[in-house]
């Protein structure tokens, strides 16, 4: 069987990037994308990539296929500085940006159940994360999308992002934070049409999967419904194989279904 085409249409070795790379979907996702031969290279980014044993692991499998970098995507300087880190390590081109990373919960910082529980500096927190740093990051890497081969920009937000589907409240700055992200992307896929044709910008909610970031929250979800990091970085990369630049602009779930905004 031929292996799994990574974007539709494109011809050459696919340059990926993952961030959030060190836990739990993008983890996953970034050893599902070196086991595909359709993959070129696959950089992992996350605050302590250079230095977490996962991915320490697969760099001994895959050599140079996989460049881990260590970089806070909230930093203007980090951000910066990884174009050129990408140039030197003779990587000219991406073709997907997967965006894995996010907060929900950290140290000193719960997710709010009401609006006593409000804090300026916890929102800025989620905010700079989880709305600000996927934008910024696809601003800094752009240089990198000047090919003509098809580009996917993928950025995983939450159906609990979705203001529609509110009915719940609580979680008041990781939802607002989900929404404003998927405002943001929504913008850039218009501005991509006219600058960058070939390629498509989507949000993608992954299904509750079983990670550090939904631990504390997985007491009411049954097990049939919690998925593992891999089952859910399969299914979104099953489903960013089949994005085209029409498909742009747009939020779905792990199955493909589109979720209103
Ligand atoms: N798990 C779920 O049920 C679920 C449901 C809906 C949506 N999502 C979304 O899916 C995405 C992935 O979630 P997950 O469950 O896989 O989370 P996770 O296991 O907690 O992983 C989060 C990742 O983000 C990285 N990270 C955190 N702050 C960063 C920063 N400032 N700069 C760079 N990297 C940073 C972390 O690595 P370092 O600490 O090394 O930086 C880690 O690799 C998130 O956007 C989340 O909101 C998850």
């Amino acid at each position: 069987m031929s292996p799994l085409a990574v974007i539709a249409g494109l011809e050459v070795p696919a340059n990926v990037l993952v961030t959030g790379a060190s836990s739990g979907i993008g983890l996953a996702a970034v050893g599902q994308l070196l086991d595909n031969a359709r993959v070129g290279r696959v950089v992992a980014v996350s605050r302590g990539a250079e230095h977490h044993a996962g991915l320490s692991e697969l760099g001994r499998s895959h050599g140079d296929r996989l460049l881990t970098l260590s970089c806070d995507i909230t930093s203007d300087n980090d951000r910066d500085a990884l174009a050129a880190r990408l140039a030197a390590a003779g990587i000219d081109s991406l073709h997907l940006l997967l965006n894995c990373a996010g907060v929900l919960h950290a140290h000193r910082l719960r997710p709010e159940k009401s609006l006593a529980a409000l804090r300026s500096d916890a929102l800025a927190q989620v905010f700079a994360l989880n709305a600000f740093a996927p934008v910024l990051l696809v601003q800094a890497l752009l240089p990198l999308l000047k090919h003509r081969d098809p580009v996917v920009l993928a950025s995983l937000s939450a159906r609990v992002g979705s203001i529609g589907d509110n009915h719940l409240g609580g979680w008041y700055a990781y939802r607002a934070s989900k929404a404003a992200q998927n405002q943001l992307f929504r913008t850039l896929s218009i501005e991509l049409r006219r600058t960058h044709p070939h390629a498509a910008c989507v949000l993608l909610h992954p299904g509750t999967v079983d990670t550090p970031l939904s631990k504390p929250f997985q007491a009411g979800v049954p097990p049939e419904k919690l998925f593992t990091p891999e089952h859910s970085a399969r299914r979104l990369l099953m489903v960013i194989a089949g994005i085209t630049p029409e498909a742009s602009g747009r939020f779905y779930a792990w199955d493909g279904a589109e979720i209103p905004w």
